[in-house]
């Protein structure tokens, strides 16, 4: 989605802000843009396309201000055009503004706007608010508040979701930062601060980050910064340390860091893992449950709401915390749980998954589920992000920033956290102590196990080159394979652009089986129980139909050379991380053949690492 960075210091603005853009490109965009303080007027220099087409424009430009803020826009009004690019001037030229979110009210506003003789540029309901703020500006009488009152006059007019900076052409030492349900970070450094919409934007040049509540704006200027509220109250500001996050953000040796992310998952893992298992080696701990446990204990249901990824580790989930807990699961796309009429069953538990803690949906299906009373737990990437902060508990996943689009090592950590889960709560009912320390040695052995299969990567590329030419592909698997099977398919259409589609195996006959050829492939993860056999008759099926078939299988299953062309082999495992061992080698297969295919597999085409609008 859109980024934010603003820069105010004693240094030079625009290498900071262009190289914050540049950071902020995995968010995915359609066109960049910045605005400086310089002169006594506001120079912009706004651009379609790439972040280097920017960079480009600027170059030679020779700005020495020291007060700037740019930005990246995915278009949600107007086309991808330079007009609706950001940064925004007002009417009179007073204000420049970034903004992400949706104004939804903007239509209302922007006629309110019209009648005061105002006229407008871009088809953006952010040019409405950048105006809005010059309208109020316009009211007030001269006096050192008048730029912050403006900012609190206008803001509660919006309706919708904002994350802004913004600056006032009359107040050339301030930038004023503010949010609501759109993420947005205050960075101090030594010689500037800095607003952004992720602290990824300012890192290796802030040395702390002081995360914004809904409702609160940032008032940066010489002196340092200060939080309010809108009703211009002090609100707390707490400040995290940035320190470890340069390094977690560097490419590295790796070509893109969707690579980099799936290489480094036995790492990850291991930090997903740590400390978290009890004394007597038979349950999981997880500190943000505590608290909970009366509610855990006595649970009717749980419904996991997420979006996307998250979504399919939660239906992973789903298998095993019915599994091992013997409680009734339900997994609802959030964006669909947030408008349902979900009856109150009994004791609900929700469970909000997202990597990134900020989309919009999942927000709102919290927002929803406390509204009806029910307890809501988090599992999120990303310390302080909205999620964390409006569930009642939760856990993290603690795998370090993902900044490839594609989501990977997010979602090996929610499946692994879903297995601890079900132990945690399995232990709490009838799961015996042996069932338990089993599930902990096998969750303990992960990170090597993953190391092993993503050994063998040579041997996907080479699978991913024999099948690369395919503009159609199935992906098969059953119980907790069959969201495996979804992932697959998700991952590889969102990066190669292939069209490819998920099933449990045995729905193969009831429909797409009708698109078995020799151009359409079939992928099959196979099971390491009594299952796998069903799961071959199924291949065997494809296979009579000329159909091609990899099957990704557990060495101790016997795949006969008929029932498939190639097969890619896992080591033998536990049943709670088969899931997370299977999904591997279809990371890899959906990097390799996007790459063949020569396509950038961090900036896929109309695609936002995070989606923090509905
Ligand atoms: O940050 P979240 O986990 O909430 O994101 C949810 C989805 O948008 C995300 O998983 C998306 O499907 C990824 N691009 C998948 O690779």
């Amino acid at each position: 989605m859109c980024g934010i960075v603003g820069y105010l210091g004693k240094g030079n603005a625009q290498e900071s802000l262009v190289d914050g853009l540049r950071r902020l490109e995995y968010r995915g965009y359609d066109s960049a843009g910045v605005a400086f303080h310089e002169g006594g007027e506001f120079s912009l220099s706004r651009e379609t396309g790439r972040v280097e087409n920017l960079a480009n424009a600027l170059r030679g430009s020779g700005s020495s201000s020291s007060l700037g803020i740019a930005h990246t826009r995915w278009a949600t009004h107007g086309s991808v055009t330079v007009s609706n690019t950001h940064p925004h001037q007002s009417h009179d030229g007073k204000f420049v503004l970034v903004h992400n979110g949706v104004i939804e009210n903007y239509g209302t506003l922007k006629r309110f706007l019209e009648g005061k003789g105002m006229s407008f540029a871009s088809e953006t309901d952010s040019e409405v608010l950048c105006n809005l703020i010059a309208y109020h500006y316009s009211e007030l009488p001269e006096d050192e508040d008048r730029f912050i009152d403006a900012v609190r006059l206008a803001l509660p007019k919006c309706r919708g979701a904002y994350g802004i900076a913004v600056l006032c052409l009359d107040y050339p030492d301030v930038m004023i930062g503010a949010r609501r349900g759109s993420p947005l970070v205050v960075g101090l450094g030594e010689d500037a601060n800095f607003i952004a919409s992720d602290a990824s934007a300012f890192v290796g040049r802030a040395k702390e980050a002081v995360f914004l509540n809904d409702g609160e704006l940032a008032i940066l200027d010489k002196g340092g910064f200060r939080i309010t509220t809108l009703e211009g109250q002090d609100a707390q500001a707490v400040t995290h340390p940035l320190d470890q996050i340069l390094e977690e953000v560097e490419l590295g040796d790796f070509d893109s860091y969707m690579e980099k992310e799936i290489y480094e998952q036995p790492a990850a893992l291991e930090n997903t893992l740590r400390g978290r298992f009890g004394d007597d080696g038979t349950t999981a701990k997880l500190g943000g449950l505590e608290g909970h446990e009366d509610v855990l204990r006595d649970l009717d249901r749980i419904i996991f709401v997420a979006c996307g990824t998250a979504r399919h580790a939660c239906m992973v989930g789903e298998y095993m915390i019915e599994r091992l807990a013997r409680v009734p699961v339900e997994v609802e796309h959030a964006s669909e749980f947030r408008y349902r009429n979900s009856p109150k069953a009994g004791k609900s538990l929700v469970i909000a998954v997202s990597q990134s803690g900020e989309t919009l949906d999942t927000l709102e299906a919290v927002r929803e589920a406390k509204t009806k009373g029910l307890l809501t737990l988090g599992m999120t990437n990303v310390v302080g992000s909205s999620l964390a902060r409006e569930t009642d508990g939760g856990v993290y996943q603690r795998v370090g920033p993902e900044i490839g689009v594609a989501s990977t090592k997010a979602f090996s950590s929610q499946v692994c956290l879903s297995a601890m889960l079900g132990l945690a709560l399995g232990r709490m009912r009838d799961l015996s102590p042996m069932d338990g320390q089993a599930i902990v040695e096998a969750l303990n052995g992960l990170p090597d196990l993953v190391s092993k299969v993503l050994q063998q990567g040579e041997q996907i590329r080479e699978l991913a080159v024999k099948y690369s030419k395919a503009e159609h592909l199935l992906f098969l698997g059953r119980q907790s394979l069959y969201p495996v099977a979804l992932e697959g398919a998700l991952k590889l259409k969102e990066i190669s652009y292939a069209h490819a589609e998920g099933y449990p195996a045995a729905e193969l006959k009831h429909g797409p089986i009708a698109l078995i050829s020799p151009e359409c492939p079939s992928v099959f993860v196979v099971e390491g129980n009594d299952l796998s056999s069903k799961t071959i008759a199924n291949m065997q099926e494809v296979k009579a139909r000329k159909g091609p078939v990899l099957a990704i299988a557990p060495e101790n299953i016997e795949i006969p050379d008929q029932a498939a062309d190639d097969v890619f082999r896992l080591p033998e495992a536990h049943e709670v991380i088969r899931p997370i061992l299977a999904n591997l080698p279809l990371q890899l297969f959906a990097y390799h053949f996007a790459r063949l295919r020569g396509l950038d597999v961090d900036k896929p085409r109309n695609l936002a690492k995070s989606v923090t609008v509905e």
